[in-house]
């Protein structure tokens, strides 16, 4: 796999909320396998996306690439550690580490703010995600079914965080 070399992590803007929503719609309608229930995040909106960051205990990290928005994370601070949610790599910028990149600034981040781990939920039928997250250290704790389903349909995942040797 390519390293995502020339790519500028920097956290996410609210004057570019609109891009980051544009980036998670087109990312999650792009996904290999079709969820059931179809993923919240294909609602995700310029208007959504900037509450986020304007909330406090969140925000998130965008991936420049040649001044395109090429990948983008959310975040969110709650009692397990820190929240990882809407993970978007660009359709035509994927396998290049992109993803592993944003969880990595995520993971800094919970380090920086001395919480124990990072935690996120994917779906059961998209094993990518569930290997890319497995690749990064993280470990499958508990399944749940959405509201209505009688059946698993996501799964959280966690990975501890350790402390920052200088804090
Ligand atoms: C999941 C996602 C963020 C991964 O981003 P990424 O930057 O491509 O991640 P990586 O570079 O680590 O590559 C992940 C895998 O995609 C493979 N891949 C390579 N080229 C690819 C392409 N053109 N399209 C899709 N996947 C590709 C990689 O080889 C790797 O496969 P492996 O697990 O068998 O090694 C991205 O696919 C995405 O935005 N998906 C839709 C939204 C989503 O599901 N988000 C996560 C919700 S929990």
């Amino acid at each position: 796999m390519d390293q995502a070399r020339d790519i500028d992590l920097r956290p996410l803007l609210a004057v570019h909320a609109g891009l980051a929503a544009a980036l998670i719609r087109a990312a999650f309608a792009a996904q290999r396998v079709a969820t059931d229930p179809p993923a919240s995040a294909l609602r995700e909106s310029a208007d959504s996306v900037a509450a986020s960051l304007a909330a406090a205990g969140q925000g998130g990290f965008a991936a420049w690439e040649d001044a395109s928005l090429v990948g983008c994370v959310l975040w969110q601070v709650e009692p397990r550690g820190l929240y990882l949610g809407r993970l978007a790599v660009a359709p035509h910028r994927r396998g290049r580490g992109i993803a592993p990149a944003l969880v990595a600034a995520v993971e800094a981040l919970a380090r920086r703010m001395g919480l124990p781990r990072v935690v996120l939920s994917t779906r059961l039928v998209l094993a990518d995600n569930r290997r890319l997250f497995a690749r990064c250290g993280f470990v499958e704790t508990a399944c749940h079914a959405h509201p209505g389903y009688d059946r698993p349909t996501f799964v959280d995942m966690e990975k501890p965080v350790a402390a920052d040797p200088f804090p």
